[in-house]
């Protein structure tokens, strides 16, 4: 599945906007501030119905104006339209069912998005972001994953309640037996995604870094020596203190070491940068080849922190993708080798339009 048409409508500097992509590569080039990020936001929304640069969905709405609209067309034959005004929630159309949601759009459209702010992932991000890319692919990996850990989160919302109420723990037995048998679904899901991602993932990995020997590993949110129940009946008062749950998979990280140590006190910025790349290269990639089900790659800033030899492994995997890759870049020189592919689309930036367009 890939996007056949775009339209943007008074979405950050663009007033109207659209284009017709190629199903493979499309090359997004232009100066500073012409607009590239917010091109690729705007895919962004329609894939994930979220930016990845702002949690402020009406930072992206044009100034002066009053909503924004994306509408995407994909083929095989589904319309996705997405908009957000400032007084209302975000609107998410599929085939102009208006009652959809975030979970509807990202089963439609995998996607994986590089981008600058990868580099701060492993050093800035903490425990959430890394969770997140782990989760991203146990979604897609297993049918039930989805299911299961919103359930999960309806219980934790439940015992925290309890917990900011100060009840006695004989009142939440029933709660924790619930808890556990979620949260022991949940970690059998992650592990056996990261288990089966692993063997891709090290070599592409390796690939960028092949120095440091890096290994995975899920800490799933508890002492894996001890049984969970015990640890929720053990650490009951501590958590009333603190009035929330401090273990479980809400709790959960993905530990990426080199030689024993945690790779952000380790890796330089550009290398952590690389590092994410390759595993969010992976994670589509695994996607692509396990389950015959195209990522779309979107990569904002391709040549940010990647020195010459690392965009060209970059650009080798890139080429090699059987999904759709919108890349953007600031001089086409920097996507020189991507140019060269028959199956690439130019289009080029300027005073908030496309100026120029090749394919
Ligand atoms: N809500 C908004 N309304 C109007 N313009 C906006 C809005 N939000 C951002 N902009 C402007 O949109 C322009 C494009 O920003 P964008 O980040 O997409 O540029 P870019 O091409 O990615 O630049 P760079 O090469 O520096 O990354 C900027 O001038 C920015 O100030
Ligand atoms: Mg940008």
């Amino acid at each position: 599945m890939y996007f056949s048409k775009i339209k943007i409508q008074n979405f950050r500097n663009f007033e109207n906007l659209s284009l017709n992509p190629s199903p493979k590569i499309n090359a997004i080039i232009g100066m500073n501030g012409t607009g590239k990020s917010s091109l690729v936001e705007a895919l962004s929304y329609l894939c994930k119905g979220k930016s990845f640069r702002t949690n402020h969905h009406e930072s992206a709405i044009r100034n002066n104006e009053d909503c924004f609209f994306l509408f995407g067309e994909k083929e095989p034959s589904i319309s996705v339209g997405i908009s957000r005004s400032r007084r209302s929630d975000l609107i998410i159309k599929i085939d102009g069912n208006s009652d959809c949601k975030l979970s509807d759009l990202a089963a439609l459209t995998p996607a994986q998005i590089i981008h600058p702010g990868d580099a701060n992932i492993l050093s800035l991000g903490g425990p959430k972001s890394r969770r997140a890319m782990l989760d991203w692919g146990a979604f897609y990996h297993k049918k039930d994953f989805y299911s299961i850990w919103q359930n999960f989160s309806k219980i934790l919302k439940q015992r925290n309640a309890y917990l900011r109420k100060g009840c006695r723990y004989e009142y939440l037995k029933y709660i924790d037996t619930e808890f556990v048998r979620y949260a022991e679904l949940i970690k059998s899901l992650r592990a056996e995604y990261l288990n089966e991602l692993l063997p891709m993932m090290t070599e592409i990995v390796d690939s960028f870094l092949p120095e440091y020997g890096i290994s995975f590993e899920i800490y799933h949110g508890w002492d894996k020596r001890k049984e969970l129940s015990e640890i929720m009946r053990e650490n009951y008062d501590r958590d009333k203190i603190i009035q929330h749950t401090g273990y479980g998979p809400q709790r959960a990280d993905l530990k990426i070491k080199s030689n024993g140590f945690l790779v952000q006190d380790l890796l330089s910025r550009g290398q952590q940068k690389m590092l994410i790349t390759a595993i969010k290269l992976a994670q589509g990639l695994f996607l692509e080849k396990i389950f015959r089900k195209n990522c779309i790659f979107i990569i904002d800033d391709f040549a940010s922190e990647l020195d010459n030899r690392k965009r060209d492994i970059f650009s080798n995997y890139l080429l090699n993708i059987k999904g759709q890759i919108f890349v953007t870049a600031i001089d086409k020189d920097l996507v020189k080798n991507i140019k060269l592919n028959d199956n690439c689309a130019f289009f080029e930036l300027k005073d908030n339009s496309i100026i120029k367009e090749s394919k």
